[in-house]
């Protein structure tokens, strides 16, 4: 694991943007896997920035993003589909149907999980894995005590997760209690990771993944086991290491 220490999450954000624009420029037809959240909004801006200045070209990406709410379509404004066109695809000139998400309408969701494998598969696979992680150390939707060797899944999430959510809806009917999500054997199939980590109240679940025994209790912690992964952190975050 290769880790960079970095001020903040404005430095941080530039890194993650580096690294993915080093992977575009290599391979224009680079599958990325990419994340929601606040954590890589940031990185986000920086490649449209890029893109703005005519130093990145989209036109041959594909994107196959990590989770989305069971029960949300695309047009959703907290759907992880209308979260990715907002601060991504329609800045770019990515061609939108590269751009793949789980379906959070589809009926079955057993279906719609291999689905998603397939459909990674059939793409070749995921070049380099952007990631976020939350408060519990989950992954995707992969919350505490999701066994290692899964693929796509739909995932009950947890309370914490739900509360965490609520302040993006009205009220708490409102808030998805599922979500589809990439298992942990779909992202470590990735064959690149990049996570990153920014502010204080990650410190301590940090620790404990980066730097404690790997356990699906601390679902991020089998990153530590894979041959090609990349933590970029804020001091917020590495406080405590
Ligand atoms: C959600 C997403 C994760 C994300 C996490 C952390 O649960 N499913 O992919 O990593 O939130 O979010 P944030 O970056 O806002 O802290």
């Amino acid at each position: 694991m290769k880790v960079y220490r970095v001020p903040d999450y404005k430095t941080m954000s530039r890194l993650a943007a580096n690294i993915l624009s080093a992977q575009i420029i290599s391979k224009p037809d680079s599958v990325l896997g990419l994340a929601t959240g606040s954590t890589p909004e940031g990185t986000y801006a920086k490649l449209v920035q890029w893109y703005n200045n005519g130093d990145l070209d989209f036109s041959k990406i594909v994107t196959v993003n990590l989770d989305e709410y069971r029960g949300l379509s695309g047009d959703h404004n907290q759907s992880y589909k209308y979260f990715m066109h907002k601060h991504l695809f329609d800045k770019v000139n990515i061609d939108p149907a590269n751009t793949y998400l789980p379906n959070g309408l589809a009926e079955d969701p057993q279906e719609e999980g291999k689905r998603y494998d397939r459909l990674i598969e059939d793409l070749g696979g995921v070049d380099i894995q952007l990631l976020g992680m939350g408060h519990n150390g989950h992954i995707g939707f992969n919350e505490p005590g999701t066994p290692f060797d899964i693929g796509t899944h739909c995932v009950d999430l947890h309370e914490t997760t739900i509360q965490a959510n609520q302040r993006f809806f009205d009220t708490y009917e409102d808030v998805p209690k599922q979500a589809y999500s990439m298992g942990i054997k779909t992202i470590m199939n990735a064959r690149k990771i990049l996570i990153l980590v920014n502010g204080e109240d990650k410190a301590e679940i940090l620790k404990k993944a980066f730097y404690g025994p790997v356990t699906p209790e601390v679902p991020a912690s089998i990153l530590q086991t894979h041959k090609d992964v990349i933590l970029i952190a804020d001091d917020a975050a590495m406080s405590k290491v």
